[in-house]
């Protein structure tokens, strides 16, 4: 059975955080923040707004652009790292906020590479006849475990919703995915919870994200130009057929130095980095809303995503929107 991307739509918090206010609070500037990630703004979660909060506007945001109705949607895939609590789960809260009756309820954690994972995911029980409707939803409030103190990584992270609804298609929307993880590098990005240890490495237990942008930086260049071969290879297709790439958003720089690897013109990319910052999981969705409203994606287009970060891991698909 073919699967396709039914709705879509995101929510950004209203408050943003430009460059200068982080040249107030930590030793920066505008220019080494632009010049190395391409950064101007990002938002900013209001302090009484929780990572549920930014679930359910994303979603109340895709019923009414889409006009997609969500009582029979029968399973809810929730990518975040941000959770409020570990449990109840944010999936089984949206499930309540919108009453809807039968479905399944679950949240993911795989980082940046958490969209795309659920999209798989929903593409596969969809596709198997398991499950008829299912709302993907990434929600990822970043700025309540930054470390504020930290210039290396709080320059970087901001907050914002994604939602997807994926359904049975007559023709093929979402194509044959990867996916895959190192764990070994584990420490390189962690946001700690109770131990301090990772695979025997110690880490900084204090409930905040902590990362080595060079090592990720490095894994990310030279893994992603690989995967998306591979990517493109399983489906057949080469790059050159390629409408929209969509990577992960985490520093414009390195979309640059992968686009310039697999000699692909940065025009072809959708980007949510410059204006909402790393978003996590959210920065794909992000992206390809932007798309949407700016008029690029058209119906038939090839879109090719690839999601990677914390694990460390990632994930990929082509669709034809
Ligand atoms: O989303 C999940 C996946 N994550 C990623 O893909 C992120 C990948 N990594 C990156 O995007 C980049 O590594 C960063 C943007 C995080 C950092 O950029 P970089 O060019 O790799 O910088 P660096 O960590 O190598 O640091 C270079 C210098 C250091 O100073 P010294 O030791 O050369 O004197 C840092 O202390 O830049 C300094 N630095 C800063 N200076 C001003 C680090 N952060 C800042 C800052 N402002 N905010």
């Amino acid at each position: 059975m073919h699967t396709k991307i039914t709705a879509l739509s995101t929510y950004i918090p209203e408050k943003v955080l430009d460059n200068a206010y982080f040249e107030a609070i930590v030793d920066t500037s505008d220019e080494w923040i632009t010049s190395r990630t391409g950064i101007h703004e990002r938002r900013s979660i209001a302090p009484d707004e929780t990572t549920t909060d930014l679930a359910v506007r994303a979603v109340e945001n895709l019923t009414k652009e889409s006009g997609a109705a969500i009582h029979d949607v029968d399973f809810i895939i929730v990518s975040t790292i941000t959770q409020e609590q570990n449990m109840p789960s944010i999936a089984s809260q949206v499930q309540n906020y919108f009453q809807i009756p039968a479905t399944g309820a679950i949240d993911i954690t795989a980082a940046c590479a958490g969209f795309v994972y659920g999209i798989s995911m929903a593409h596969s029980l969809v596709a198997a006849g398991t499950y008829k409707k299912v709302l993907v939803i990434s929600a990822e409030a970043l700025t309540k475990f930054t470390d504020y103190s930290d210039r290396t990584t709080c320059i970087l992270f901001g907050d914002a919703a994604g939602a997807a609804l994926i359904e049975h298609n007559e023709t093929e929307g979402i194509l044959k995915p990867i996916s895959g993880t190192f764990g070994d590098g584990g420490k390189e990005l962690y946001l700690s919870h109770i131990a301090d240890t990772i695979n025997g490495t110690s880490i900084e237990a204090n409930n905040r994200i902590h990362q080595n942008g060079r090592a990720v930086y490095k894994w990310a260049v030279q893994l992603v130009p690989r995967q998306v071969k591979r990517l493109l290879d399983i489906n057949h297709l080469t790059i050159n057929e390629i409408d929209w790439f969509v990577p992960h958003s985490a520093n414009l720089r390195m979309i640059e130095a992968i686009c310039a690897e697999m000699n692909y013109s940065m025009d072809k990319v959708l980007e949510s980095v410059t204006r909402y910052g790393n978003t996590s999981s959210s920065t794909i969705p992000l992206a390809l809303h932007e798309g949407v409203k700016q008029g690029k994606l058209k119906q038939g287009d090839l879109l090719l995503l690839i999601g990677f970060g914390g694990g460390l891991t990632y994930s990929g698909v082509i669709i034809r929107w």
